[in-house]
């Protein structure tokens, strides 16, 4: 079959598509036929040797998809060969199929589609993890995102406005900011052409935001951390514009407020039975229209490094998937 394959940490342009062997379903394991696969930062990460985890080389990235069950282990008793499935494998989802162990596959709800399943997962995964488990976000208060229109800063904003939460997206450009207000944040801040902690402050009136989910990192966080009201809560949750930021104690002394790491992968794996819930919850609000993921564009195999690339220049929105 034929599959994505990094051999050597680097560029994402150096991935290339290879012939590889067959996988086969080992105990509590499935394999799936993929008929979309989501495109994460992650990904880019992974493929660079920057991220926090770094598969044995050779490897096929990818840590989402979905698609259709071609074989079970021996042990697995609750999917069969036909079910239309959504799953995270720990790695191998940029192919035309892929071994995912049992317990980190749902059912596909009736009315939802492949490309909606496979943009789903890891992003509402990670961004409802944030804002409810580690945020405890609560209606009435005010929530900043930072890289709103971005896989997981999307899905925060969805989230954040089904809590009851006002909403306040920060952006780099015109089309992003459509976006966000088309998702429903009730306002909308162009962090590279304004003053984010001003503009926050304006918007609140100089209160401050409750919740502040950061997916990048770089000087953004300070500004956002100065724009933080009094025990107000700090999620760290990832660093797409590259520089891990510092954050001055003092700052989180005098507004009283915390600083929380989000880490969807370790949650999962070390508390496996609530990650579960959280996600039988999420794919139920999916399946009645509830969440909706934005695709904005979709590549085939052939052109998977273009995805990768999408995402590392900025140019992306909402979801990129990859098509076998
Ligand atoms: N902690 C976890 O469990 C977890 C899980 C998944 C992802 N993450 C992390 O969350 C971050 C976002 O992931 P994602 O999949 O949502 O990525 P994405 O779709 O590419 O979104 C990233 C957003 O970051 C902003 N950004 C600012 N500077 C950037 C730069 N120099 N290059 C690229 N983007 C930049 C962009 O928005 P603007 O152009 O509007 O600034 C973009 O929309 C990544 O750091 C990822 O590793 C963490």
């Amino acid at each position: 079959m034929k599959a994505l394959q990094c051999s050597a940490f680097g560029p994402v342009a150096g991935l290339t598509l290879a012939e590889v062997p067959e996988p086969v379903a080992g105990e509590g394991e499935l394999v799936v036929a993929v008929r979309a696969a989501g495109v994460n930062f992650p990904d880019a990460l992974m493929v660079q040797g920057k991220y926090q985890v770094k598969p044995a080389l050779p490897f096929t990235p990818g840590l989402e998809c979905a698609g259709t069950v071609v074989a079970v282990g021996p042990d697995v008793a609750d999917f069969r060969p036909g079910d239309r499935v959504v799953a995270y494998p720990p790695i191998g989802a940029f192919a035309e199929r892929v071994r995912v162990p049992a317990r980190r596959a749902f059912p596909i709800p009736a009315t939802v589609d492949f490309r909606s399943a496979a943009a789903f997962l890891l992003t509402y995964g990670t961004s409802w993890h944030a804002l409810v488990n580690c945020g405890r976000v609560a209606a009435g208060e005010t929530l900043l995102v930072l890289g709103a229109a971005g896989g997981v800063g999307l899905a925060a904003v969805q989230i954040g406005k089904l809590f009851g939460a006002r909403v306040i997206a920060a952006v780099s450009s015109a089309d992003k900011r459509a976006l966000c207000m088309r998702n429903g944040a009730d306002e909308v801040i162009d962090y590279v052409a304004e003053d984010l902690k001003s503009r926050v402050r304006e918007l609140t009136a100089d209160r401050g935001a409750d919740l502040i989910f950061d997916p990048v990192g770089g000087d953004f966080t300070e500004a956002a951390l100065r724009s933080c009201a009094w025990r107000g809560r700090l999620l760290v949750v990832g660093f797409a514009a590259g520089a891990i930021p510092r954050l001055p104690a003092n700052l989180i002394l005098l507004k009283g407020c915390s600083a929380i790491g989000v880490l969807w992968g370790e949650y999962s794996a070390r508390e496996p039975e609530a990650c579960r819930t959280d996600m039988t919850a999420l794919i139920a609000r999916l399946a009645a229209g509830e969440l909706k993921p934005h695709v904005s564009a979709v590549y085939p195999l052939t052109q998977a490094a273009d995805a990768l690339q999408s995402l590392l220049e900025r140019r992306a929105t909402g979801k990129v998937l990859i098509e076998p």
